[in-house]
């Protein structure tokens, strides 16, 4: 049997549905035929939660770089990839047509191997949004090694323990990046963090900014000089190879970190042909993505929107990215109007933190902005609140563009939760329906499936925590190097079912709201931040004695980071320690962990068992004083007189 792989009314979306439920193996069997093997899958799922244990096509061989590129030459080798917008809107824009990816791409792979990279090594990436870095990933991914790509607003002790945790031996990054009016030094904090690493063995630096960097003897390599070497080594009288690496389906494409309820990063690992089918699958499906489209995601690559829907959907698809180097408010609050504009963008995906930014500055920017071109609007990263929904829909969608409130995790590997654009009905701040092959459930604390109740207006509403029945093609495969922390995190809370960390409604037609997350984890502007990471870091202030952070609601980022800190230095005044701890974070995780508030308190709400209790604080800092709850269990009550006397 097969089935169409681009949906493409509501119909042909329920049915779609159905059968990936009742007949998953012979549904993915036939989106999966829509891709490029070396050789076929003997069996399309064996699954179990418990362990967890998930393969997808297993026994098939693959590589993604060859679905991404190599399938796309013969009848699109001169179509643009990407169309790449620098920081400096006055800059060159460059553009990357398939057949010079390809190039490229080879060229990495070939460096890499000339200086002994091979498949299962990881390779830490930390670079600027330039073409660059997509050659980097992919580079990687076509001589099977591992990526980890890092975000650049990442300290140098978070990369060390990044390097520590992957024990990466290769580095590529660049002497610095431009973002917005900031030259960020990105070789410096790679050298940070490369004191006391005896694992690394190169560093391969590629030039953007021209700032000066320290070379190492032995150890540190200019791109440009490795890359000219192997383009001799890939083309043979114009004609370039590098034979692409043959994968198993289930081996690891690359290492993501991100923020739990511990302490510490977890490297969420994605496999090389289930995260293909699904990123390619949801592209074309939630974006209604048609041949010829220009795709326009705002995101970062270091962030897994940016590896989906940026790099591996929409080049698996064939698709052409606008790929932006800058900011939205750079050099004025216009930027993302004049890039639509300019290449005349089809599809824009954004998040709602950078829609209410842009909110704030009015009508002014837009005003002679042709933005006729769109035709579908997305976003993603935290819930969209109903007043940036309408915004984005009058203002730029001018009522005509569907929009896609995408809900996903850096663990799904790409949207699970979504409408279908102009297939399926959008809903404000609604996520709506599950896509093909996902099966939310909403469950109470005791894992038991949550029952609907009345709400306002008489319609039936379940309330619970989002959890997921049964594996996805691009579902997380483990943390790296400890299976059974993935298994602790995410399918231990309730029995054989995914625990995403987010609460949920669910309407009578099976629509999905999504009212945030219900574990110690914030999301500020879209990126996930732990408490628990904040409070260590915070913690390693010399002054300090104890802290603990929780989130609030903040009108720009969704959430900010209210801490509330036992100091008991002598060192300077209060505004000068609130600096230092401030500047203590950035050290140690990196300036988008800052906490917006820091409240000095002589003790914190304790159980008599010591348990710190958040839901007294998580209230004070929302504002919500009069509602404390029972405080009576608390070993010293007066202490939150004292915190409710003194907010900030
Ligand atoms: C968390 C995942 C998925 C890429 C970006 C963030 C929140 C994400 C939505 C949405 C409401 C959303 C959830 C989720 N989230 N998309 N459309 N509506 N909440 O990836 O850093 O892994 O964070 O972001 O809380 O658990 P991430």
């Amino acid at each position: 049997m097969s089935y169409p792989f681009q949906i493409t009314s509501q119909e042909q979306y329920e049915m779609a549905y159905r059968v990936s439920i009742n007949e998953p193996d012979q549904f993915w069997a036939s989106v999966a035929d829509n891709f490029l093997w070396r050789k076929k899958w003997d069996n399309v799922l064996e699954w179990n939660f418990k362990d967890p244990k998930v393969k997808w096509f297993q026994g098939g061989k693959l590589n993604i770089t060859e679905n991404c590129i190599d399938r796309h030459l013969k009848t699109m080798g001169e179509k643009p990839a990407f169309i790449w917008e620098p920081n400096n809107p006055e800059d060159r824009v460059r553009v990357v047509t398939y057949n010079r990816l390809h190039k490229r791409v080879c060229q990495v792979a070939q460096m890499l191997k000339n200086n002994g990279v091979k498949k299962g090594d990881r390779v830490c990436i930390y670079m600027g949004m330039i073409p660059e870095l997509v050659y980097a990933i992919l580079g990687c991914a076509r001589i099977g090694a591992i990526h980890s790509v890092i975000f650049g607003g990442f300290s140098a002790q978070s990369i060390a323990d990044r390097l520590e945790d992957a024990q990466a031996e290769y580095i590529i990054t660049c002497d610095g990046a431009y973002r917005g009016g900031k030259d960020i030094p990105l070789k410096n904090v790679i050298d940070d963090a490369l004191v006391g690493n005896k694992k690394v063995k190169n560093v391969i630096v590629y030039t953007r900014t021209r700032i000066p960097v320290s070379m190492i003897k032995g150890r540190d390599l200019w791109w440009e000089d490795e890359m000219e070497h192997a383009e001799a080594q890939v083309e043979k009288d114009g004609v370039v190879s590098f034979p692409a690496e043959e994968m198993d389906a289930e081996d690891p494409l690359f290492i993501l970190y991100t923020s739990g309820s511990t302490g510490k990063p977890k490297g969420v690992v994605h496999s090389s042909a289930g995260y293909m089918i699904w990123t390619t699958y949801t592209f074309v499906n939630v974006f209604q993505y048609k041949p010829g489209d220009i795709h326009f995601c705002t995101a970062d690559i270091g962030w897994i929107t940016g590896h989906s829907y940026i790099c591996y959907g929409p080049l698996c698809a064939g698709a052409t990215s606008v790929m932006f180097e800058g900011i939205p408010t750079w050099p004025d609050a216009g930027r993302l109007w004049d890039i639509v504009d300019k290449h005349n963008v089809n599809i824009l995906y954004t998040a709602p933190t950078a829609i209410r930014s842009l909110m704030g500055f009015g009508l002014e920017p837009l005003k002679g902005k042709d933005l006729s071109s769109l035709r579908t609007l997305g976003t993603v990263g935290e819930p969209i609140n109903e007043e940036a929904w309408h915004w984005y829909d009058d203002n730029i969608g001018k009522n005509k563009c569907p929009i896609v409130d995408t809900w996903w995790q850096t663990e799904t590997g790409g949207i699970l939760i979504s409408n279908l654009a102009g297939i399926t009905p959008a809903r404000p701040a609604w996520a709506t329906l599950p896509l093909p092959g996902v099966q939310p459930v909403l469950v109470d604390e005791n894992g038991k499936e949550a029952s609907p109740n009345p709400s306002d207006g008489g319609a039936l509403v379940t309330s619970g925590n989002l959890c997921i029945k049964a594996p996805w093609p691009g579902i997380i495969r483990t943390t790296w190097g400890d299976h059974d922390r993935c298994r602790q995190n995410y399918f231990a809370t309730y029995e054989n079912l995914y625990f995403t960390g987010d609460g949920a409604l669910e309407d009578e037609q099976g629509n999905f709201r999504i009212t945030g997350r219900v574990d110690d984890v914030l999301n500020v502007s879209g990126h996930r931040i732990g408490t628990a990471e904040v409070e260590n870091a915070i913690n390693m202030h010399a002054g300090v004695v104890e802290s603990a952070v929780v989130g609030y609601p903040h009108a720009l980022k969704g959430q900010g980071i209210y801490a509330y800190v036992i100091y008991n230095g002598h060192h300077g005044d209060e505004s000068s320690r609130r600096q230092d701890i401030l500047q203590t974070v950035t050290r140690v995780i990196g300036p988008i962990a800052k906490p917006d508030k820091i409240q000095f308190v002589s003790g914190l709400p304790k159980t008599r068992s010591g348990k710190i209790m958040r839901r007294i604080l998580r209230k004070i800092a929302e504002g919500d004083t009069a509602n404390l709850g029972d405080t009576t269990t608390l070993l010293d009550p007066a202490v939150v007189d004292d915190i409710k006397n003194n907010k900030l």
